[in-house]
C-alpha cells in the first residue's frame, strides 16, 4: 500500500524540483506520474526532441528514491502536429472538428495520428523503459474524458465500414441482422453504410449499437498500439490507464485484458455533484461524498484488473469542474484514501502535488497550495503515510461472497432504447450496488462473461442482451442470481426474442414478459409485501406466469418471481423494496448481511475489516464488544476510520 502523487514538473522552475521531490519523501510519497502532458515540450518541433529538461527531472526524482509512472503523452498532441494532419481531429455528432486549445483533440480511428502515437511512445518508452526508478507506465490520459469516444469522421467510418465487413461477412447477413428491411434501410454494399449521425429522426437501433461496439474495440486497439511497444522496450514494468469514474462509453473490461493493472480518478465529490443522485444526498454528503460512489468504482477497477488496481489521481481538496466544488471536510481525504486501501488499491496517488496558478485548472486544489505551503490535502496525505507504517502490509481483497455483474453493453442499448425518461443503466446499476452495500455486503463487480464459480450471491441489474454462455455460467455457479427488469429483453443483434423476454432465461424461469410500460415520476407502481406497501418507479412488466410470485403489484401480477435460484423483477425497485429483496435474496444464498448505520461502510480486506463514516454525525463502528481496534475506535467521527481483524 503506497502513496503517490501527479506531478508536473514542466509547471515549475527546474530549481525547484529537488526541494519538491525532497518533500514529497518526506510526506510519505513513495511514486510519482509524470509526463502525460508533455508532448510539446518533448517534441518542441517535429522530429526535434528536447529530452535534457525530462532527463534531469528524471534524474532528481529518482535519486530522492521515488518510484516513478511514465506516461505516453498522447492525450495532448501539439499544435504542429494537427497543423500537418487536421484530419487526425474527431468530428462531433453535429459533423464539426473537434478544435485545438483544451485537450483530447483526436480521433481514435485516425490512421495519422495512430502512427504519430506509435512514434511518440517509441521514443519515450526508448529513452525511459529501462530506467531503473521507472516502475510503470500509463498510456495515455483517461480515454473518452470530454465526450471523446465516438467520432463521427471520415477515417471512423472507413474503417466502421471495415469493421462491420469482419463482423458479418456479408452486407446480406448485415441487413438481417439491422432489420434494415425497417424504412426502407437496406444496403446493397459495406461502402453504402455511413456512422449513425445527422439523421432525420433516430438511427436504426442496430446500427447504433454496432456503432457503439465498434467505437469500443477502436479504443482498446488504439491503447494496444501503444501497449505492444511499452511491452517490448520496458520489460517487467506494470502497464496501467487511468479509467474515469461513471463512465461507460467503452467496455473497460475488454480494453483492461491488455494492462496489468487497472487504474481510475477519483473525484468523490465532483462526482456526487455531477451524477443524478437525489438532492437531499448532493446536500447531505456535500463535502464527504456519497457513501457508495467512490467504493463502486473501486470495485469496478479491481474487477477490469483482475485483482489489481490503483487510484491514480485522489481528489485533494475542491475541483474546478463539478456544478458547485466544496471542500472536503477536514479527514475526508485521510477517509478516502483508506477507503480505497480497504478495497484492496495497491496504490493511491494524489491529483496533484501543487495547485497551478495558470491554465484551465487553475482552481483546482493540490496537495499544496500556489505559494508552495502544504494544504489540508497535504497533511492528511501524510497522516495516512505514518499511519501505514503502523499498520503493516496487507494482502490483496479475497474473492467476495456476492458479485454484482456490470455490462457495458447493456448500457448502449439502453441509452439507444430507452422507453422511458430516465431508464437509465448505470443508475439502475449503482442503485443496486448502493443497495448491497446499505446491507454491509463486500462486492465483486464483474463482467457478463465471467467464471461465477464461487460466488453465492450473484445480481444482474438488468443484462437486455443476456447471452445463452453467460446465463450457463450463472447456472453452473450455484449462486442465487437475482435478475432485474428487461433482462433478456434482446437478441445479441438487438431484436425482441422470438419467443419474448426475458428470452434464453425462460429455461430456468418460466416467465414470459407479455408487456412494458415506462412510467412518469409520481407514477410509479407499488409493491405488496407482508402487509406493506413498498414502492418501485419508471418501469412495469406483465409477466404472464404459473409460477406463484414473491410479491405482487398493489393493483395485481407478479413483481418479483422465483423459481429454485433465479430470482427475477418485474420493475425498478426503490430503496426500501431494494432492502427487502436482497435481504431475502442474501438469507437463501447464506450470506449474512449487517445492520450499518446511515453512511457507515465496511469493506474487508485480507482479514482487516475498515469501517467509514459518510454521515455528517457521529456513528459508531460496528465492531464486535471487546474489539481491539488496528486503526481508530468504536467511534467514527464524520469522516472517521476504524479498522480491526
Ligand atoms: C482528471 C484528469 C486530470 C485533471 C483532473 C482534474 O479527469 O485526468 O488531468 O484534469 O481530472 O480533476
Amino acid at each position: 500500500m503506497i502513496l503517490g502523487v501527479c506531478y508536473y514538473p514542466e509547471h515549475w522552475p527546474e530549481a525547484d524540483w529537488a526541494e519538491d521531490a525532497r518533500r514529497m519523501a518526506d510526506m510519505g510519497l513513495g511514486v510519482v506520474r509524470i509526463g502525460e502532458f508533455a508532448w510539446s515540450r518533448i517534441e518542441p518541433q517535429p522530429g526535434g526532441f528536447d529530452w535534457a529538461w525530462l532527463d534531469r527531472a528524471v534524474t532528481t526524482l529518482a535519486d530522492t528514491g521515488l518510484k516513478l509512472v511514465m506516461c505516453t503523452p498522447t492525450a495532448t498532441p501539439p499544435k504542429w502536429l494537427v497543423e500537418a494532419e487536421p484530419d487526425m481531429l474527431a468530428l462531433d455528432a453535429e459533423g464539426r472538428p473537434r478544435r485545438f486549445g483544451s485537450r483530447r483533440h483526436y480521433c481514435f480511428s485516425s490512421e495519422a495520428y495512430r502512427t504519430a502515437c506509435a512514434r511518440i511512445t517509441e521514443a519515450v518508452a526508448g529513452r525511459y523503459g529501462r530506467h531503473p526508478a521507472v516502475a510503470a507506465w500509463q498510456t495515455d490520459n483517461e480515454y473518452g474524458c470530454h465526450d471523446t469516444t465516438i467520432s463521427y469522421s471520415a477515417n471512423a467510418a472507413r474503417r466502421f465500414r471495415l469493421w462491420l465487413s469482419q463482423r458479418y461477412g456479408s452486407v446480406e447477413a448485415l441487413n438481417r441482422a439491422w432489420g434494415s428491411v425497417f424504412w426502407s434501410q437496406h444496403y446493397r454494399s459495406f461502402e453504402e453504410i455511413d456512422p449513425p449521425f445527422l439523421t432525420v429522426t433516430e438511427a436504426n437501433p442496430s446500427h447504433r449499437l454496432d456503432y457503439n461496439r465498434f467505437a469500443s474495440d477502436e479504443v482498446a486497439s488504439f491503447n494496444r498500439l501503444q501497449v505492444d511497444i511499452i511491452r517490448r522496450l520496458s520489460p517487467g514494468r506494470d502497464i496501467t490507464h487511468n479509467f474515469m469514474g461513471f463512465y461507460t462509453e467503452f467496455d473497460h473490461f475488454n480494453l483492461a485484458r491488455d494492462l496489468d493493472v487497472a487504474s481510475w480518478d477519483s473525484y468523490p465529490l465532483g462526482f456526487l455533484e455531477q451524477f443524478a443522485t437525489k438532492d437531499e444526498d448532493k446536500l447531505r454528503y456535500a463535502r464527504q461524498g456519497h457513501p457508495d460512489i467512490a467504493a463502486f468504482h473501486h470495485d469496478l477497477y479491481r474487477g477490469c484488473g483482475r485483482g489489481r488496481w490503483w487510484v491514480m489521481e485522489q481528489q485533494p481538496g475542491p475541483v474546478n469542474w463539478a456544478r458547485f466544488n466544496p471542500a472536503p471536510i477536514p479527514g475526508m481525504v485521510r477517509a478516502w484514501t483508506w477507503e480505497a486501501f480497504a478495497h484492496g488499491a495497491e496504490v493511491v496517488s494524489y491529483f496533484r502535488w501543487r495547485q497551478a496558478p495558470f491554465g484551465q485548472e487553475q482552481l483546482h486544489a493540490g496537495l499544496n497550495r500556489v505559494d508552495r505551503v502544504e494544504d489540508q490535502g497535504g497533511r492528511e496525505a501524510r497522516q495516512v503515510a505514518s499511519e501505514l507504517g503502523g499498520l503493516g502490509p496487507l494482502g490483496p481483497c479475497r474473492p467476495a461472497q456476492v458479485a454484482l455483474v456490470f455490462s457495458y453493453e447493456a448500457d448502449w442499448h439502453l441509452k439507444i432504447q430507452p422507453q422511458g425518461e430516465g431508464f437509465v443503466w448505470l443508475q439502475l446499476a449503482f442503485e443496486t450496488y448502493s443497495a448491497l452495500r446499505r446491507r454491509g455486503l463486500d462486492v465483486d463487480i464483474l463482467p457478463p462473461d465471467a467464471d461465477f464459480t464461487g460466488y453465492r450471491l450473484v445480481v444482474c441489474p438488468s443484462l437486455p442482451l443476456l447471452n445463452a454462455a453467460s446465463l450457463a455460467a450463472l447456472e453452473a455457479s450455484g449462486a442465487v442470481v437475482l435478475m432485474g427488469p428487461r433482462t433478456g429483453s434482446r437478441t445479441q443483434e438487438g431484436h425482441i426474442p422470438a419467443d419474448l423476454p426475458p428470452g434464453p432465461l425462460q429455461r430456468l424461469l418460466d416467465i414470459k414478459v407479455i408487456r412494458v410500460e415506462s412510467l412518469r415520476p409520481g407514477a410509479g407502481p407499488k409493491v405488496k409485501i407482508a402487509e406493506r406497501l413498498l414502492s418501485a418507479r419508471l418501469w412495469r412488466e406483465t409477466i404472464d406466469t404459473a409460477l406463484r410470485s414473491r410479491a405482487d403489484f398493489a393493483d395485481g401480477g407478479p413483481a418479483w418471481i422465483a423459481d429454485g435460484k433465479f430470482h427475477y423483477l418485474a420493475t425498478w425497485p426503490e430503496a426500501e423494496l431494494f432492502d427487502t429483496v436482497i435481504a431475502a435474496a442474501a438469507a437463501e444464498a447464506g450470506v449474512a448481511i449487517l445492520d450499518l448505520e446511515e453512511g457507515v461502510r465496511t469493506r474487508t480486506r485480507d482479514g482487516v475489516t475498515f469501517a467509514v463514516n459518510f454521515a455528517p454525525e457521529l456513528r459508531t463502528a460496528p465492531a464486535p464488544v471487546g474489539t481491539e481496534f488496528l486503526l481508530g475506535g468504536p467511534e467514527l467521527a464524520p469522516g472517521g476510520v476504524s479498522a480491526w481483524r
